[in-house]
């Protein structure tokens, strides 16, 4: 197979404020300069798997304009396959992002071309898509699109994120289902302890589940059985993006056979490796700073 890893996703132009602290509503802050960077859960999870060494493609839309090709330049960078990634006559999708000092930030999306992905797409890609071991998803497509590819997807690695309601359909094809605890609790309604959320994520249909926890690493529930898997400390400068670094390291090591509590062990290093740098992308690692670390 020519791909380790076919992602199907999102592209977008993150547009970057520093802030001392995020306005309320109502409210205005002064921010830094403003600074611009390829960002896009899906096209993040291409770049951090490229990076460590996979072989990736992405579909998606982007539009034929400067943000556009700041985003083919980031995959071409990394020798991301971007060959079904269509120039499309809409504004490319943007991003903007407040980042607070402890690296926290919170991200207003306008979709532009990755709301014209669609099923048809997918189809048309169907030979591309099974011959992957892993397809990896999130959520900033229309869900249509998502549905076919999970269905063509040999394995789907799927980050629900950001979180929205799901068909089952969709769940019980999740292998592993990716989610934060915010997310997690959106999808179970109730707040509660990593473990016991893995166990009741489980009970709604995937064939396996693992929620990210930032700085102390993330779950692992599978068969039944929930494994807790660390993270190294590192001080965080930018989180944006780590959650599309460690889904992306994910499904790369699953393409290649490991297996998933060892696998999500190797994610959350790539995931705090990149949290030290700004930006989403540009802060993701090599192989070589994955280790080192
Ligand atoms: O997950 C981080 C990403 O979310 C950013 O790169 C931004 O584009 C938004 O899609
Ligand atoms: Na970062």
């Amino acid at each position: 197979h020519p791909f380790d890893v076919v992602v199907v996703g999102s592209a977008n132009a993150d547009l970057v404020v520093r802030v001392e602290r995020h306005p309320a509503p109502g409210e205005t802050v002064l921010g830094s300069e403003l600074a611009v960077h390829p960002g896009g859960k899906g096209a993040n999870q291409a770049v951090a798997a490229a990076r460590l060494g996979a072989r990736v493609a992405l579909l998606g839309r982007v539009g034929a304009d400067q943000h556009g090709r700041l985003l083919r330049e980031s995959l071409e960078h990394d020798g991301v396959d971007h060959g079904h990634l269509h120039d499309t006559p809409a504004a490319s999708g943007i991003a903007m992002i407040a980042v607070g000092p402890q690296g926290d930030n919170s991200i207003i999306v306008a979709p532009g071309a990755n709301a014209r992905v669609t099923e048809g797409d997918v189809l048309q890609a169907a030979p591309l898509l099974r011959s992957a071991p892993v397809v990896s998803l999130q959520l900033e497509i229309p869900l249509p699109a998502v549905l076919a590819a999970a269905r063509l997807a040999r394995r789907a690695v799927v980050n629900l994120s950001p979180a929205a309601p799901v068909p089952d359909e969709l769940l019980a094809l999740c292998d592993p289902l990716v989610v934060n605890e915010h997310e997690a609790a959106l999808l179970l309604g109730v707040p509660g302890e990593a473990d016991r959320q893995a166990k009741s994520l489980l009970a709604l249909g995937p064939r396996s589940v693992v929620i990210t926890l930032g700085a102390d690493g993330a779950v692992v529930a599978e068969d039944g059985a929930v494994h807790a898997v660390p993270s190294p400390r590192v001080a965080a400068v930018d989180t944006t993006g780590a959650g599309d670094a460690f889904t992306g390291a994910l499904a790369w090591r699953l393409a290649v056979g490991e297996p998933l509590t060892a696998a999500a062990a190797f994610a959350a290093r790539v995931g705090a490796a990149a949290v030290r740098r700004p930006g989403a992308q540009d802060s993701y690692p090599t192989m070589a700073e994955v280790e080192d670390l």
